[in-house]
């Protein structure tokens, strides 16, 4: 089994490498980098994995996963470029960065995979879309989608549909979560208590999510099989469609990818 070196192991590098203990990695197969060594020395101390310097994490790691913020990519990518060759495999979780970008600033011939995962990799339930650079093979593919297996699921994309993937799932888990915001303030509007309100909807958004992934049922006749005629829901439903929301929802989703686009070009 390869080790993987985390290099910035912030929110999503401590959800990957929490993951990767939880899939049966073992300690000594995991290294990671950080900039604070008080955040480093936090993480080993609840972890037990070595915190190393980059140039040990290159020496040390078949697998490199990146994941700092988009804008400290380019310090981070100069000091890798002496240390990585075509047997390092580079791993981007970054937003918005192409895996040209990586190609660019690394020797030629080094393998990266693009992936963009979501939040819910805190819980084991990320949905991560992973796409290929032009030096990375169906084996690099498989190391990639294996490791990411033990924090959710996998699926892969062409690169030009990853700003789509970015605008629908790496975002998609907020926009779930504005929506139980509002539906609890609804609940506050007809008079419950809010630890009532808040039990209510996000077990209704446990309870859905689980028909969603278990049933092969479209969302469609799911929503139909609750909607009965002259009933409750379909009024709700009525509501929902003369403000709009469905529109909002396209056109919120489309002005997420358009901003992904841009956030990739600030590097080109
Ligand atoms: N959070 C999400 O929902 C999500 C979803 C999909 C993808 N992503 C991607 O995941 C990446 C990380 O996001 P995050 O939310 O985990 O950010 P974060 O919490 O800020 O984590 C990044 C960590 O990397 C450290 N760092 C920066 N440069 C470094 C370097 N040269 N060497 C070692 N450590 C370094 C940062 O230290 P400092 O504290 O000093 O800055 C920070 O601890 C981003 O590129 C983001 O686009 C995030």
């Amino acid at each position: 089994m390869s080790t993987i070196a985390v290099l910035g192991a912030g929110k999503i590098g401590e959800a990957l490498l929490s993951g990767l203990l939880h899939g049966g990695r073992s300690v000594d197969d995991l290294l990671f980098t950080e900039r604070h060594p008080e955040r480093a020395a936090e993480l080993t101390a609840r972890y037990g994995i070595a915190a190393v310097e980059i140039p040990e994490a290159a020496k040390r790691a078949e697998v490199l996963v990146v994941a700092v913020k988009p804008q400290d990519i380019e310090p981070l990518l100069e000091e890798l470029a002496p240390l990585v060759g075509a047997d390092s495999l580079i791993v981007s979780l970054c937003a918005g960065l192409p895996t040209s970008l990586y190609e660019q600033r690394l020797p030629p011939g080094v393998p990266v995979v693009r992936v963009m995962p979501n939040t819910p990799m805190l819980v084991g339930e990320a949905m991560s879309a992973i796409s290929a650079g032009s030096h990375a093979s169906a084996r690099h593919l498989a190391v990639v989608t294996e490791m990411l297996a033990c924090v959710g699921q996998v699926i892969e994309v062409p690169e030009s549909q990853q700003d789509a993937v970015t605008a629908l799932s790496g975002s998609g888990p907020a926009y779930f979560f504005y929506l139980v915001e509002a539906m609890i303030d609804a609940g506050i509007l007809l008079g419950l208590p809010r630890t009532v309100a808040e039990k209510l909807i996000v077990q209704s958004a446990v309870g859905a999510a689980k028909m969603l992934a278990e049933s092969d049922e479209h969302p469609v006749l799911l929503r139909e099989a609750v909607t009965s005629p002259a009933g409750t829901t379909i009024n709700a439903i009525r509501e929902l469609e003369k403000h709009g929301v469905r529109a909002a929802l396209l056109a919120a989703i489309e002005a997420a990818r358009d901003r992904s686009v841009e956030l990739g070009r600030a590097h080109e």
